[in-house]
């Protein structure tokens, strides 16, 4: 892999802009903490002066925000929000980890249109962990997510709530992406089909932000909303992961370094105790020279909480068989198994309520980060490359990356709904090219097919007589 690293000095040498940040004693931007979403106005889609792009127009955002608003709920409540879309295309709101109904879903056959509102309702029934939601309408989810548009979704439950976590200012949301910007207020998308990547890092929407912790420790909750990049975090204190996409892990597993592929969430307990107040520390990327964020270090109340040997009880998936059950090829920038998108086509039926084993494969074009809507998985085997599932990836996942040559074998049950569900790739120019399908889950899979594949081309089937 090609070196990235480049310092913002030498970035700023070559004319790359960042003139905010090419005056050597420039401070670093204060690290925003996102809004939280007032659930009595609808979350709107439109055009946003962002202030990584200089602070002009041309930039997407949720309510105007990059990230957008944090949306905030408990297991077991119902989900009940109004989505409206203020920009001049078409978009859609996928609530991504969220196993939500087909209609709910936010696929790119239902979109919302220009101008228009729609009221989404549906119950959580899935427990704590940090989810997001970003626009999926097919063909124009890599530049819409590029210009601004993603933000958090947090679930909290009971479990989570008895390990009493750091919280409050001792919780810290991170939303990590990158751009590109070709000078004051010119946000540059500098499209690559097999993924756009940015020379410019960005943490909550802003370059090389600086904040300040007690030194205590912290709950740091990072998703990756890069259209591409994988980040490769460290940090210069001790670093224990706690969860992932699908919340709290089994039990506490310390890092040195973790792995974040484009739409993957981490849980993250950030020791500062032995940190000395007045110093800081960085939190990095192997790609990038400058610490993502500058962590000042100051005088915090003792700390005597330890993390709890045991974070939640997950049920092992078992799956009755040998080999896998289905078998997906990643191949070049466009395709599975040979086929390239088509929101008219579902290709299979899966028995609802069945664990089935899954096979991603790819020989070329990787990193994929493989994400399937509707279910969470169970990462169980990986071979080629790394040749382990990493210690992030145990637990319940809905996102998984995969680096060529590796193959990655999942567990996954549908136990929450029937319908019409996707897989695809999350690097995002990999999805719009096609790197995505449909299928159905059913407890009649057969008939669901069926019936998938008549509303798929004449809309609605109608039950009431
Ligand atoms: Cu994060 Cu199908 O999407
Ligand atoms: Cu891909």
């Amino acid at each position: 892999m090609p070196s990235r690293r480049r310092t913002l000095a030498s970035m700023a040498a070559l004319g790359l802009g960042l003139p905010a940040l090419a005056a050597a004693p420039s401070p670093r931007p204060e690290l925003p903490r996102p809004a939280e979403f007032d659930f009595s106005r609808p979350l709107t889609a439109t055009r946003a002066r962002l202030p990584f792009a200089g602070g002009q127009s041309g930039g997407y955002g949720y309510d105007g925000l990059c990230p957008g608003p944090l949306i905030r709920v408990r297991s077991g409540a119902e989900f009940r929000i109004r989505v409206a879309n203020a920009l001049r295309e078409e978009t859609t709101f996928h609530w991504h980890g969220l196993v939500a109904p087909t209609a709910a879903d936010g696929q790119p056959q239902a979109p919302v249109l220009p101008g228009t509102e729609q009221e989404i309702c549906f119950p959580i029934r899935q427990r704590a962990a940090l989810s997001w939601y970003h626009p999926h309408p097919h063909g124009a989810t890599a530049r819409q997510a590029w210009n601004g548009l993603g933000g958090l979704f947090v679930i909290n439950d009971a479990e989570e709530d008895a390990l009493d976590l750091p919280a409050g200012d001792d919780e810290l949301f991170l939303v990590l992406r990158d751009a590109q910007i070709g000078g004051p207020g010119r946000l540059l998308y500098p499209f690559d089909p097999d993924g756009t990547e940015g020379r410019v890092p960005l943490v909550n929407g802003v370059i090389n932000p600086r904040t300040e912790l007690p030194a205590r420790q912290v709950r740091l909750r990072i998703l990756n909303a890069a259209n591409a990049r994988v980040f490769r975090l460290s940090a210069g204190a001790p670093l224990t992961v706690i969860g992932n996409d699908g919340g709290l892990l089994p039990a506490p597993v310390p890092v040195n370094e973790v792995q974040i592929g484009p739409a993957e969430r981490l849980d993250l307990i950030l020791d500062l105790r032995g940190a000395p107040p007045g110093g800081s520390i960085g939190l990095r990327d192997a790609d990038f020279e400058e610490p993502l964020v500058d962590i000042a270090i100051r005088a915090g109340a003792p700390d005597r909480w330890e993390i709890p040997a045991r974070l939640s009880r997950i049920e092992p998936l078992v799956h009755d068989g040998t080999g896998p059950d289905r078998v997906f090829r990643f191949e070049g920038d466009s395709s599975i198994n040979g086929q390239g998108f088509d929101p008219r086509r579902i290709d299979f039926a899966i028995p609802f309520g069945k664990v089935e084993r899954w096979r991603f494969y790819s020989a070329q074009g990787a990193p994929h980060p493989i994400h399937v809507h509707g279910a969470h998985f169970q990462v169980i085997a990986r071979e080629g490359g790394r040749g382990r599932v990493e210690p992030w990836e145990t637990g319940w996942k809905d996102t998984v990356l995969k680096w060529a040559p590796e193959q990655v074998d999942v567990l996954i049950r549908f136990d929450a709904y029937e319908g019409r569900y996707l897989l695809h790739c999350h690097k995002l120019e990999h999805e719009d090219g096609g790197m995505m399908l449909n299928f159905v889950t059913g407890r009649d899979p057969q008939a669901a097919l069926e019936r998938a594949r008549i509303e798929a081309l004449y809309g609605p089937i109608c039950t009431t007589p």
